[in-house]
């Protein structure tokens, strides 16, 4: 099978790392990819938001099989636009992509299938929304409605605050577009996980669970970001959590969808908060999280194209898929500035180094090759750089194996978290 994955980040460099180990994949190519996914496929030139252009690219490289890593592609309808080519392609359909592009639609989703989640209000006038913070009080949660790269929430502390969130989305647009609409909802208390699901459209089969940081600073302090560094597995999900996720968010979604003509093909990534109430779902993404993919797929024991390509052909019943024991950890590096302006072009050193540490495999997240005094050098291409990913027995050992890795890594202009997976560290110091 050729086959192409559509990203650039770390998330993408763990599939190809992945897809390109499977027996049933003759050749792989990646759109755009990145100078870490160089080294597993052939990267293309091609934005991941370039619809038209992705479409002739697989036309070109008579691609079997595209999978698509973001959520912009398939909120954009790539998946319907392949499939119109005739291409088979992994992810929902811009209908069934509208969980995560919409968070209003999301919302009223969960409404209208007793979906577990937060008491919410949506809104498009900014003094309605106002006048609902002050009803509601706070501590208080204000959302862009659309695709914000995983910075458009805010946590506010008191009501100046939340008005102040209003502001910023509706009036001065920080998030552009996404804050012509915004969702006001209770801050709810708990442990937060990442649940992910294949699904076929009818059938859920689970994959493990992880935590990832999405705070810039240590002691989960700071602006949110895309997400600084994850671990798996999830203490806080044991298998009778996982059942009750299953039973009261995973399955009536799958259902709800198809329900509503709208069948959901693709990963489903539940973010929860572990309430003392049971789980809440706070958001749906469509597609695999970036970085908990990263820790996924180092613990992914089995062939993961022909599961991807049974949830295409709704044939997920009776499949099974096996993992490693092992626990990982995966932290991020981030370019200087990053959540805000991040400092590209840097070089950066080390990455051998950091390879060969044991357990250690180093994702490039935005990276680039580059000839600078004629030497062959990487640099920093974007926000989050590298997903430094190590496993080991224990969240404790993944976590010094991955530290070890970063520090082999030889790049001032970069930064990392020096806490990630603290909550399982501590819990397993504690046993
Ligand atoms: P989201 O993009 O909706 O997942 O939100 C980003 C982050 O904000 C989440 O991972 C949570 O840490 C936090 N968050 C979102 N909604 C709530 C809420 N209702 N209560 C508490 N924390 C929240
Ligand atoms: N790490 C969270 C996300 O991918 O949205």
């Amino acid at each position: 099978m050729r086959v192409m994955v559509v990203g650039g980040g770390g998330r993408e460099h763990a599939l190809c790392w992945g897809l390109g180990a499977s027996p049933l994949c003759s050749a792989l190519f990646c759109a755009p990819g990145n100078a870490g996914i160089a080294d597993v496929a052939t990267c293309l030139p091609v934005n991941s938001d370039d619809l038209a252009g992705l479409v002739a690219a697989a036309q070109k490289e008579k691609i079997d099989f595209v999978i698509v890593g973001p959520e912009a592609p398939l909120v954009a309808g790539l998946v319907d636009r392949l499939a119109a080519a005739g291409i088979k392609s992994f992810g929902p359909t811009a209908k069934a992509a509208r969980l995560e592009g919409s968070k209003a639609f999301m919302k009223d989703f969960f409404n209208r299938h007793c979906i577990p989640t937060a008491a919410y209000g949506r809104f498009t006038d900014a003094a309605k929304a106002k006048a609902f913070i002050d009803q509601k009080g706070a501590p208080i949660v204000v959302k862009a409605d659309g695709l914000a790269a995983g910075k458009g929430v805010i946590l506010c502390e008191d009501i100046a605050e939340a008005h102040a969130a209003v502001d910023s989305m509706m009036t001065d647009k920080i998030f552009g577009a996404a804050g012509n609409e915004i969702v006001v909802e209770e801050f709810l208390e708990g442990e937060e996980a990442s649940f992910f699901a294949l699904v076929d459209g009818a059938v859920a089969l689970p994959l493990v669970a992880a935590q990832d940081h999405k705070a810039v600073g240590d002691g989960d302090t700071g602006p949110n970001t895309g997400g600084m560094g994850a671990y798996s597995p999830a203490p806080i999900i044991d298998a009778g959590m996982q059942t009750r996720i299953m039973a009261e968010v995973i399955m009536p979604t799958v259902r709800g969808m198809a329900a509503e003509g709208a069948p959901f093909k693709g990963v489903l990534f539940a973010g929860l908060m572990i309430t003392k109430d049971g789980p809440k779902t706070l958001e749906f993404n469509v597609r695999f999280g970036d970085p908990e993919c990263e820790v996924l797929m180092a613990r992914l024991k089995s062939d993961l194209l022909p599961a991807l390509i049974a949830a295409v052909d709704g044939q997920l019943k009776n499949f099974d898929l096996r993992w490693r024991d092992e626990a990982a950890v995966a932290v991020i590096m981030a370019a200087e500035g990053y959540p805000g302006t991040p400092k590209n072009g840097t070089i950066i050193a080390g990455l051998d180094a950091a390879a060969k540490v044991e357990g250690v495999t180093v994702f490039h997240a935005g990276t680039k090759a580059e000839l600078r005094d004629g030497k062959a050098v990487i640099v920093a291409n974007g926000g989050r750089v590298l997903a430094v990913t190590a496993t080991g027995k224990t969240v404790t050992e993944a976590q010094a194996r991955a530290y070890r890795g970063v520090d082999a890594i030889r790049w001032p202009e970069g930064f990392c978290r020096r806490d990630i997976g603290w909550r399982a560290v501590a819990r397993e110091q504690k046993s």
